[in-house]
């Protein structure tokens, strides 16, 4: 299948990635890598780039290898600038990058607002800032940004990251609008949980580690039961990274993609269930839903 304009002709498409060396990004990168209508730009921060070469992904007359840090103007702008000059500029941007902090409110500092606010949502928008004049002349191009469940019901002990992605949800739906008028369609994929060791790369502030491990810390029943919750669904979902990347070349590649896809089952039912229960019942079952919530709070009875 490929990406066809009015006349129906293949194009060939110049695809931007970001966090393409490892988890969903890599899925994503190499299952477009043997298509031969698209041009890939795979991107990594500089200390990854060795695990393209590890993983035997070779830059070709239609594959570039390119740092980038997500979160650096510089590095935005050369990679941008290289491919406009190269091959004319960026048809699909792929936002992928991205990380999470696992922390409450209180255990929070200032930088690390920032850090998951640039990452997840900052760096998305100056990307797309900069490919967007590109696709205004084309008339055509495609964004997807790739959130989370967590961007459509926010998480206890995610606060930042559920606030990240709803950023980016907000800023899609309002681009979905402005861009249309020029044919560039934006999507936000919002995946579920996906069977990977991502978890193992969420991020624990000092005071969020400390709570984790003093059964004393008022807040360490969040963390304890909330883990125990998130790593079960994750070793034991249906959703992996191969299927939700199947799920974004599916939505890059429709000439008419929804603007909100859910990309795993449980994402599907989530968002249905958003859709279909008052917000505060939903709230109200979602909080006795929680693992161990009658020990949050409390430390005294932990049911392990
Ligand atoms: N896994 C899940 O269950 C799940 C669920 C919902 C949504 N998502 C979303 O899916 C996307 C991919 O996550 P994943 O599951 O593949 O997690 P992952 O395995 O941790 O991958 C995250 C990628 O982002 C890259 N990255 C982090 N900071 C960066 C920066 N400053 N500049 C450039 N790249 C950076 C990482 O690069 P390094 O390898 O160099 O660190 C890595 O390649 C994220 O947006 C995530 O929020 C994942």
């Amino acid at each position: 299948m490929s990406i066809r304009n009015d006349s129906e002709k293949p194009e060939i498409k110049n695809v931007l990635i970001t966090g393409a060396s490892s988890g969903l990004g890599l899925a994503i990168a190499q299952r477009l890598m043997p298509c031969e209508d698209l041009r890939l730009i795979l991107t990594a921060r500089e200390t990854s780039m060795s695990r393209f070469v590890e993983l035997g992904l070779k830059e070709s007359d239609r594959v570039l290898l390119r740092p980038l840090r997500v979160n650096t103007d510089a590095e935005r702008r050369n990679v941008v600038r290289e491919v406009d000059e190269r091959w004319g500029g960026v048809d699909v941007l792929i936002n992928n990058a991205g990380v999470a902090y696992r922390a409450v409110m209180e255990h929070l500092q200032t930088e690390e607002i920032d850090r998951q606010m640039e990452i997840n949502f900052s760096a998305p928008l100056q990307l797309i800032r900069l490919v967007l004049p590109g696709m205004r002349r084309k008339r055509q191009g495609r964004i997807i940004n790739v959130s989370s469940v967590g961007g459509i019901m926010a998480m206890p002990t995610m606060t930042p990251y559920s606030a990240s992605k709803w950023a980016l949800e907000g800023v899609s739906e309002a681009l979905w609008y402005e861009m249309r008028p020029w044919n560039i369609r934006v999507s936000v994929v919002q995946p579920g949980f996906i069977r990977s060791s991502s978890f193992l790369n969420t991020r624990m502030t000092e005071a969020s580690r400390d709570s984790l491990e003093n059964v004393d810390d008022p807040y360490h029943s969040h963390y304890f039961y909330m883990e125990r919750l998130i790593r079960k669904y994750m070793n034991n979902a249906l959703a992996t990274p191969e299927t939700v990347a199947r799920k974004i070349e599916q939505v890059m590649r429709a000439r008419n993609p929804p603007l909100r896809v859910p990309a795993t089952p449980d994402a599907y039912l989530f968002a249905m269930l958003r859709r279909i229960i008052p917000r505060p019942i939903f709230h109200r079952i979602l909080y006795q839903a929680l693992p161990g919530i009658r020990d949050w709070g409390e430390n005294n009875h932990l049911d392990r």
